[in-house]
């Protein structure tokens, strides 16, 4: 949710922002700004992308070596050219970049109008640059970071920011709670971005800023204190990151890219993890809380959107195998009820960015009430990485479409990996079936390459279907939440109205939606439940309904049935998600592009939701 950055040293800036600001695209793209310290304060906005930005600046000559940029995620006011960032204060002393929400800003605003104080935009951002102003001009000794301290100490809500004042022509002050920040250390430079990715090509070593912690960026140095005025020490991390993460690849657009590389990616979650032998799975960051995991009387597993459908498969995978009572939460919901949660709850946070404000807050209930707390997470040294008890990381690698889809297929082979070793270590599951399950998992990256090489069929089965206005997908057991899965990725980067149903349920509502106008997607793989799911293709049909079913290879009998078919291998069933998803992926990817529609960058939508 709007992406930050900055730069202060011996280069050009506006280049480097520019640059950074493309990477974090997919955190916002409603507005781009830049502000420029050169002598004296220059600012650039743009509603738009950054390339829009970037068309507007043309010719104006952008200079100076300390500055500041935005990519916004519209809350407060809508999208247009004055309410993007960078703001200024009244008097123009202060630029100011911001990701989160500032409360309270109804009330200072107001404060600050008794004071004079006249505003130009609606948002919240322009109420703190001049909060920041006014503290500044109480007291003629008073520096920016001062003002700064001043003004967060006021502030309820989230925050990430970092501040240029044209009376300091030489310093960038960023400042960070409940938003990720980072600051990229070169020599004689700082870099700094709302996550590691544009800094990774300037330099490995970084600092997290944690909350409520104030930097004060100079070229000669750093200098850290929190909001209390209190000196904080430095803690510099090293960066483990692929700098051509963020190269297309000579695909047409990072989804798909992301779709192509599920086989890797998939072979890299089970990297070291699963043994050659099939005889165990070895989840080194969770070694020391597997005898809590075993203890658990309840396992609560917590996301949003992908995530939250990752968290459905790993109940039904944790139930059946280790016999552990599973709950899944929508983050956003547990956060504000009252949850009976106590010592010997273990609760899974899973979030690809690491840093969703909804599931955050989620983590830190969990662990005020005593719960151990646990995560699945695709970014080092994000903050749920950090905030929790233990984890296991994904490596699923840099995922930059804004539809998950990659983060999704590493986050339920963890979950898998998860629930067979629980089930191992609680004796729930016989030897022979553990290890034909683990081979099953060895096996997926393979399968998956394999349903890669339908590609064009399912392009030309978009085709046929993308004038559609609605779609129902179903599925059973396990391939429910595919199901759902695959309702959000139409969506999501498509707007077709599209929703996800457990087949069973169907004769309870959605049947009245079925025409001749309306696809429904069946995930109908040759398992336990398939008897079942052909009655509900046969209920669909007998309504004059478009059936594309996605079902195993060689599975003639449904062929003439349906309107149309993707196979996919056979599998077990416990590791069918990973596969039948990918084909749901594509049909969404394609209709999406014969629609015309940004498939990276969906309306409204940003990868990583950094407010509530
Ligand atoms: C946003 C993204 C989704 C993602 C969800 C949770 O809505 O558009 O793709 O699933 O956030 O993100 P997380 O990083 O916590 O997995």
């Amino acid at each position: 949710m709007c992406g930050i950055v900055g730069y202060i040293g011996p280069r050009d800036a506006f280049p480097v922002l520019i640059k950074g600001l493309k990477q974090l695209e997919y955190r916002g793209y409603d507005s781009a700004g830049v502000a420029l310290l050169n002598g004296s304060l220059e600012t650039f906005r743009k509603k738009g992308k950054v390339a829009d930005l970037e068309a507007f600046v043309e010719g104006k000559s952008p200079a100076g070596k300390v500055g500041i940029g935005h990519t916004r995620w519209a809350t407060h006011g809508e999208p247009n050219d004055v309410n993007a960032h960078p703001h200024t204060s009244m008097n123009g002393i202060f630029s100011l970049v911001h990701n989160g929400i500032i409360e309270n800003y109804a009330k200072l605003k107001s404060d600050l109008s008794e004071q004079g104080y006249v505003f130009k935009s609606e948002t919240d951002t322009e109420v703190l640059a001049n909060l920041i102003e006014y503290f500044y001009r109480q007291d003629e000794e008073m520096t920016s970071e001062d003002a700064v301290q001043l003004a967060l100490s006021k502030v309820v809500g989230a925050y990430g920011i970092a501040v240029l004042c044209a009376n300091e022509k030489e310093k960038i002050v960023v400042a960070r709670k409940g938003s990720p920040l980072a600051i990229g250390l070169g020599v004689n430079e700082y870099f700094i971005a709302s996550d590691a990715l544009p800094i990774a090509e300037y330099t490995q070593q970084v600092i997290y800023l944690n909350d409520e912690d104030i930097a004060v960026l100079q070229r000669a140095g750093c200098t850290l204190k929190n909001v209390r005025n209190n000196p904080v020490s430095l803690t510099i991390s090293n960066l483990d990151l692929e700098i051509g993460a963020l190269d297309k690849g000579g695909f047409e657009h990072f989804m798909l890219k992301e779709i192509y590389e599920q086989p890797l990616t998939l072979e890299e979650t089970f990297r070291g993890r699963l043994r050659n032998d099939h005889s165990e799975i070895v989840l080194g960051g969770l070694l020391d809380v597997f005898p809590k995991l075993e203890q658990a009387g309840r396992i609560i597993i917590i996301g949003c959107g992908t995530s939250w459908h990752a968290a459905l498969i790993g109940e039904y995978l944790i139930e059946e195998y280790a016999q552990t009572p599973v709950e899944v939460e929508y983050a956003s919901e547990f956060r504000y009820r009252n949850p009976v949660i106590g010592e010997k709850d273990v609760v899974i946070l899973i979030s690809q960015s690491g840093e969703t404000a909804d599931t955050l807050a989620a983590l830190r209930l969990a662990k005020e009430k005593g719960a151990t707390v646990l995560g699945i997470c695709n970014v080092a040294g994000s903050s749920l990485a950090r905030e929790t008890d233990a984890g296991v990381y994904t490596h699923a690698g840099v995922e930059v479409g804004v539809a998950s889809t990659k983060a999704f297929t590493a986050q339920v082979a963890v979950l898998t990996m998860i629930a067979l070793q629980l089930a191992k270590r609680k004796e729930t599951i016989d030897a022979e079936t553990y290890r034909m399950l683990v081979k099953e998992l060895s096996e997926t990256p393979a399968k998956g390459r394999l349903i890669l090489e339908s590609n064009k069929k399912i392009a030309a089965i978009a085709e046929k279907y993308k004038e559609a206005v609605n779609a129902l997908y179903l599925g059973r057991g396990y391939l429910f939440p595919v199901a759902l899965e695959g309702a959000l990725k139409l969506k999501e980067i498509s707007y077709v109205h599209a929703e996800g149903y457990a087949a069973g349920e169907m004769k309870h509502g959605p049947i009245a939606l079925i025409d001749d106008n309306l696809p429904v997607i069946v995930v109908a793989p040759q398992d336990a439940y398939y008897e079942k799911v052909v009655s509900n293709i046969q209920e669909v049909k007998a309504r004059k309904g478009n059936v594309i079913a996605v079902v195993t290879e060689g599975d003639t009998g449904l062929h003439e049935m349906v309107n149309d078919v993707i196979e996919i291998p056979r599998s077990h069933l416990a590791v069918a998600p990973l596969l039948a998803v990918i084909p749901l992926q594509l049909l969404a990817y394609h209709i999406a592009v014969l629609k015309g529609c940004d498939v990276d960058r969906p309306r409204n939508l940003a990868k990583s939701v950094t407010v509530e």
